[in-house]
C-alpha cells in the first residue's frame, strides 16, 4: 500500500502548491490593484466650517503647493507640503466659516491646477446656523456609462433650473457605497468615480459610502481621508470605516455596513450611542443617517433574505436601526439594490416584511402635489428610509417591500433641500424629471398628531 500513500501525498502537496500559488497571485493582484500612479486632479475632504483637507497625486514625488483665497485673483495665502512625495495631502486650517475659497495648486515650480473663478470650495456653516443646505446623494454610481452621466448631467441641469440666491450649485455631496465597479481598484476608481465627476471634484468634498464593491481591494481608504478625530464635528470614532460631520443644523452620520462589527456591544455600535447623544444635546435639527446595505430592499437584494449579501441588512436592521429611532433619526438612506424605494413615515420595524403592518407606520403622509410629512423631534418620532443604489444601473426585482411607499426601477439620484424645521427630498431621473418628492416637517408643537396614523401606537422594543 505505500505506492497509495505516495499518491495521496503527491496529490496533497500538488494541490497544496497549487492554493500557495494562487494565494500568492491574488495577493500581488489585490496589491497593484490598489497602488494609486499618476496625476491625479485636486479633490476635497473633511469639510469643516474652519478646515479643509485637499488631495491630489502626482506621477513624480515633488512637494505641493497650495494658494488660496477670497478671489481668483487674490490667493494671497501659501501652504507647502514639507516633504517631496507623489501623494499629496495639506489641510488648510483657520479658515472662515460658510465662506467661499478659490484656489492654485502645483509644486514648488508651477501651479498646475486651479487660479480660475470656477476652482473653489466652500467650508461649512458654523453648526447650529440655520441656513439653506443643498445636499445630492447619489449610490451605487461606479459604473461609468450614459446612465451615471446622465444622471449627473440631470442634477446639474436641474439646479441650473433652480437656483438658490447667493449660493452654490450644491452644498454637499454624499455617495451611498459601490463608488468602482466592480473592484474598487484604482484604475476603476479613475474611471467611474474621478473622470465621471472631475467637474464637481475641483469644488465639493464628497462624503464616500463604503460598499462591497470597494472593499474588494484596499484603495478605498487611500484615495478617501474621512475624519477618525471629529475634525468635521461629531464624536471622534478613531476610524475612517464610520465617522459623523456637522453642516449648519444637519447631522450626519456615516456608518460601515460592509466590515466593521454589527453587534448590539460592537465598537460601532457603541461609538453611534455616543455620537447620537451629542447630537441630541446640540439643538442640532436634522439627524441624516447613511450606510450601503439597506435594511429594507425588495430591490435587487431582499432585506428578507439572511444569506443576501451575508445577513448584512438584516444586521443593520435588527441592532442599527433601533439605535436611530432612539434618537430621532429623520432620513436614513442606502444602496446595494439598484433602484429606488422610499418608505412612509415608519418606526420600530425590525422583522422582515411579512411582520411589518400598519403599527409601524407614524404617517402616511399629507398627499398633495407631493408627499408632506409631519413630525416631532426625538425618540420614535418617524423615520423615513431611501434606498437610492441607481445613479449607473437599475435592476429588474419585485420592488414591493410593503414598508415603501414608493419603489421604482428608474435611474436617478436624490436632492435635498434643508431649511430651518423644513426637508425636502427630490429624485430625478435621468432626464431631469422629478420622479418621486417628499417632504418632512418638523413640528414644535402638537401639529403633527393631526397628521399621524391612527393605528401606529409607539414603540415597544426599548
Ligand atoms: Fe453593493
Amino acid at each position: 500500500m505505500l505506492w497509495l500513500k505516495r499518491i495521496v501525498t503527491a496529490v496533497a502537496v500538488f494541490f497544496l502548491v497549487i492554493l500557495v500559488f494562487y494565494g500568492i497571485a491574488r495577493t500581488y493582484v489585490v496589491y497593484t490593484d490598489s497602488q494609486i500612479e499618476g496625476n491625479r486632479a485636486p479633490y476635497f475632504q473633511k469639510q469643516a466650517a474652519d478646515a479643509m483637507s485637499v488631495l491630489w497625486h502626482t506621477d513624480e514625488p515633488e512637494i505641493g503647493v497650495v494658494r488660496y483665497g477670497l478671489s481668483p485673483e487674490k490667493l494671497d495665502t501659501e501652504l507647502n507640503e514639507e516633504l517631496a512625495g507623489e501623494a499629496h495631502e495639506l489641510r488648510l486650517t483657520n479658515l472662515q466659516a460658510g465662506q467661499r475659497y478659490y484656489y492654485a495648486i502645483g509644486n514648488t515650480d508651477a501651479m498646475k491646477y486651479g487660479g480660475s473663478e470656477n476652482d473653489w470650495f466652500m467650508t461649512a456653516p458654523e453648526t447650529g446656523t440655520d441656513t439653506a443646505v443643498r445636499l445630492w446623494v447619489i449610490g451605487d454610481s461606479g459604473k461609468p456609462g450614459d446612465i451615471a452621466w446622465s444622471v449627473r448631467d440631470a442634477m446639474k441641469s436641474w439646479v441650473k433650473e433652480n437656483p438658490r440666491e447667493g449660493k452654490p450649485y450644491i452644498d454637499q455631496w454624499l455617495t451611498l457605497g459601490d463608488n468602482a465597479y466592480r473592484s474598487g481598484s484604482n484604475q476603476q476608481y479613475r474611471f467611474a468615480f474621478f473622470d465621471s465627476y472631475s467637474s464637481i471634484l475641483n469644488n465639493i468634498a464628497p462624503w464616500p459610502g463604503y460598499g462591497n464593491h470597494d472593499a474588494r481591494r484596499w484603495t478605498f481608504f487611500d484615495i478617501f481621508s474621512l475624519p477618525e478625530q471629529a475634525e468635521s464635528g461629531g464624536v471622534a470614532s478613531a476610524t475612517e470605516h464610520y465617522y459623523s460631520f456637522d453642516y449648519a443644523n444637519v447631522h450626519t452620520v456615516m456608518l460601515d455596513s460592509q466590515d466593521s462589527d454589527r453587534d448590539s456591544g460592537s465598537e460601532m455600535l457603541n461609538w453611534l450611542k455616543r455620537d447620537l447623544e451629542a447630537y441630541q444635546a446640540s439643538g442640532q435639527d436634522w439627524l441624516i443617517v447613511a450606510f450601503h446595505h439597506p435594511p429594507y430592499s425588495k430591490g435587487s437584494h431582499d432585506s428578507d433574505d439572511e444569506g443576501d449579501s451575508g445577513g448584512r441588512m438584516v444586521d443593520m436592521r435588527q441592532t442599527v436601526l433601533p439605535v436611530l429611532e432612539q434618537y430621532g433619526a429623520d432620513l436614513v438612506m442606502s444602496g446595494h439594490s439598484h433602484g429606488y424605494e422610499r418608505s412612509y413615515l415608519m418606526d420600530c420595524h425590525y422583522g422582515n416584511s411579512a411582520q411589518f403592518s400598519e403599527k409601524n407606520i407614524v404617517s402616511r403622509g399629507v398627499e398633495g402635489q407631493h408627499i408632506d410629512f409631519i413630525k416631532a423631534q426625538g425618540a420614535h418620532s418617524g423615520t423615513v428610509y431611501v434606498v437610492a443604489g441607481a445613479s449607473a444601473k437599475v435592476d429588474r426585482a419585485d420592488m414591493n417591500h410593503p414598508a415603501m411607499a414608493v419603489s421604482m426601477m428608474k435611474a436617478g439620484s436624490l436632492l435635498i433641500d434643508i431649511e430651518g424645521n423644513y426637508l425636502v427630498a427630490r429624485y430625478l431621473n435621468a432626464d431631469a424629471e422629478v420622479e418621486d418628492e417628499f417632504t418632512i416637517e418638523k413640528s414644535h408643537d402638537d401639529s403633527w398628531k393631526a397628521h399621524s396614523n391612527q393605528s401606529y401606537a409607539g414603540c415597544q422594543a426599548d
